[in-house]
């Protein structure tokens, strides 16, 4: 029987043989260890038999534990497996210690050992149940199909782009394409070909961006006329548009940056009424049909004759310039290698704040640019 103890309790992983040979020793009465294996006395026979029991528990309990702890599914039950295991009151690791008392001093290092263990195994268990909880909660969370969820919130086109877009589209049905041109310039399109000699106060650095003696950001979209009919022999019918930048003061109706849209047409006889023609069309399609339309003389060095152009809607009293135009300058031909006496043409350029804001009923133009979504939401 003590051979076959000694054979069960050497089969456990987790007590060394010379453990459970030392066990197997006992004291004489003078506290010397006897080198032969104890007698069959009752006392120890029952101290061996309480071991075997005491550890057999301990094991059992540890496989109820890890079991207990690796089959909670929730906060609730792995607390309530840590109450039931590892509870400082009454938790049945605690009865389990409670044993230790019952035990012989040998009896007791081999039960002490065991039973601490035991506890690692089941605290560890128990850390490692929250742990695979708490992980299994985050994968839940991410596919967790009840939530509302989020609602990206959607923007749309800037007022100005919309404007730029109808305008676009407008301008396309009346057979006119679309061009671009940079908006850092050289003083040749943006000047010389477009007629504004040297002398000339709309070159005054005061008004202009200049960024070196022979480039400036452009102050106006009637570079890219040049541009165009640099590239490209007659007949020519584009629009441009895009931004332009001029150091005037701010205030409701004026900033250094606004956009412009640049209208350009040169064929055989092409005449004023014609340029009359096409801003009055684009006024009715772009206002309204009610729309007035007036031209006042004006001066512009690349156009002759030149005009103001006003437009008056809704019933309304007061003309709204929109910008200027006229028939192009036979100077502004010769300078891009047309023939004046073979062509005529004209371009108008307008600024596009201005119609945005009298289209939408915005009065004053820095709000475009302030970028604030209670403003922007509303178009
Ligand atoms: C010109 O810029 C000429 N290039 C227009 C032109 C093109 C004439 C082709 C003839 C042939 P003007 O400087 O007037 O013109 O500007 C045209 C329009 O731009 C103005 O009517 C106005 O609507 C707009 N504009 C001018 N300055 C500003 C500013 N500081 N802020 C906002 N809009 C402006």
């Amino acid at each position: 029987m003590v051979n076959g103890l000694g054979r069960r309790l050497c089969n456990r992983a987790s007590i060394p043989l010379n453990t459970y040979s030392a066990l197997m020793r006992s004291k004489d009465r003078s506290g010397k260890i006897r080198a032969s294996l104890p007698e069959r006395s009752t006392t120890t026979m029952s101290a061996a038999d309480s071991l075997e029991t005491a550890l057999a528990d301990l094991e059992a309990l540890e496989k109820r534990g890890l079991s207990a702890f690796g089959g909670a599914a929730d906060a609730d039950a792995i607390e309530a497996v840590r109450i039931e295991f590892l509870g400082q009151k009454q938790g049945q690791l605690k009865s389990a210690q409670e044993r230790l008392k019952a035990l012989e001093p040998s009896a007791k290092r081999v039960y002490g050992q065991r039973f601490n263990a035991t506890k690692q195994a089941l605290e560890a268990a128990h850390a490692e149940g929250k742990l695979r909880l708490a992980s299994k909660g985050e994968v839940q969370g991410g596919i967790d199909v009840t939530l509302p969820g989020l609602l990206p919130r959607l923007g749309h086109r800037h007022p100005l782009t919309q404007t730029a877009a109808e305008l676009i589209d407008i301008f396309g049905r009346f057979g006119f394409a679309v061009a671009r041109g940079p908006e850092v310039e050289d003083i040749r399109h943006n000047f010389d070909a477009l007629n504004i000699p040297a002398s000339h106060p709309a070159r005054d650095p005061l008004d202009n961006f200049y960024l070196s003696d022979s480039t400036m950001l452009r102050s106006q979209t009637s570079t890219v006329q040049i541009r165009v009919m640099e590239n490209q022999p007659p007949p020519v019918r584009v629009i441009a548009i895009g931004r332009v930048y001029r150091p005037d003061t701010v205030d409701a109706t004026h900033s250094f940056m606004f956009h412009q849209i640049e209208g350009l047409m040169v064929a055989k006889g092409v005449t004023m009424a014609d340029l009359k023609t096409v801003l009055r069309l684009f006024a009715r399609s772009y206002l309204g049909q009610d729309v007035k339309i007036r031209f006042r003389p004006s001066f512009f060095p690349f156009t002759e004759p030149s005009v103001e152009v006003d437009m008056l809607w809704h019933g309304g009293d007061r003309w709204v310039e929109m910008g200027g135009a006229g028939m192009v300058d036979p100077n502004v031909f010769r300078a891009v290698g047309y023939d004046p006496d073979e062509v005529s043409g004209f371009a108008f350029g307008l600024g596009i704040e201005r119609l945005c804001m009298r289209r939408h009923g915005i009065d004053d133009i820095r709000l475009l640019y302030q970028n604030d979504v209670r403003f922007l939401s509303q178009f």
